[in-house]
């Protein structure tokens, strides 16, 4: 097991958004999280990566507690996050905020290293590798956000709603790219609002509803499952003698 979250509960101030939720990720495995918006997902994300601190419950990432601790920290053991809403730096240039996700490392040959295959990865950062950031595409914002995820190495990727607000194309093309990470070895926890998608690419999910976790499975399983698909795959339930 790569990541275990016990019966976590976080709040905003008297808001409780996540009430005592459990899931777990295995080395390897494409896990998805889904859920409609206001659901918890995000937050659940925050607080893997030390954004947030729970009011109850823990952590644990491979066997070790990571509950309560600071970011940079759990970002140095292996989890790195893509924020919901890319939040790229849009006065730096490409290059400059793929930097920025190597912060916590400091052998410089090594990040060179992680910006070439970063690079080869999404030719397209290569290519405007010198432009702002904030003249990007949304489709060239979301690898960006991705390729600077990836700067820090890491074991286990967090991915936040990496298809909101792309066309068809686009979304085809990041769930391409996300199973191409995970085919090299990369583990990740993906949050998405596009639940026909994350089905179509995670190996398990876990269906969100107001800081619940109400139904868990195979992706598989999942998309099979009437339920799913009328409240999260956009399909009316088959009525008797129609
Ligand atoms: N910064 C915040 N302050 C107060 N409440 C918040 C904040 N962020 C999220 N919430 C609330 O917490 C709940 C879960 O939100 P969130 O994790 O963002 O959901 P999701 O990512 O599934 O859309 C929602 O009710 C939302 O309104
Ligand atoms: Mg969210």
């Amino acid at each position: 097991m790569i990541l275990e979250v016990k019966d976590l509960e976080v709040y905003y101030g008297a808001i409780r958004a996540l009430q005592g939720i459990s899931f777990s990720v295995e080395k390897g495995e494409i896990v998805t999280l889904i859920g409609a918006n206001g659901a918890g997902k995000s937050t659940t994300l925050r607080t893997i990566s030390g954004l947030l601190v729970p009011r109850r419950g823990e952590i644990f990432f491979q066997g070790q507690k990571i509950t309560r601790l600071p970011a940079h920290k759990i970002v140095r053991m292996g989890i790195s996050h893509v924020p919901e809403g890319r939040q790229i730096f849009p006065n730096l240039t490409v290059k400059e905020n793929l930097l920025m996700g190597a912060y916590t490392r400091n052998n410089r040959a090594e990040v060179e290293q992680s910006l070439e295959e970063v690079m080869t990865r999404f030719p397209r950062l290569r290519e405007r590798a010198k432009q702002l950031a904030g003249t990007l595409s949304g489709g060239e914002q979301q690898m960006l956000a991705m390729g600077r995820g990836l700067m820090s190495k890491p074991t286990l990727l967090l991915l936040d709603e990496p298809s909101m607000g792309l066309s068809p194309l686009l979304v085809e093309e990041i769930f391409e790219i996300i199973k191409s990470i995970n085919r090299q070895g990369t583990t990740i926890l993906l949050v998405e609002q596009n639940a026909y998608m994350a089905l179509q690419v995670a190996h398990r999910a876990y269906v969100l509803e107001t800081g619940r976790i109400v139904l868990h499975g195979k992706a598989e399983e999942l998309r099979a499952n009437p339920r799913i698909r009328s409240a999260y795959l956009g399909e009316v339930e088959e009525q008797d003698g129609v």
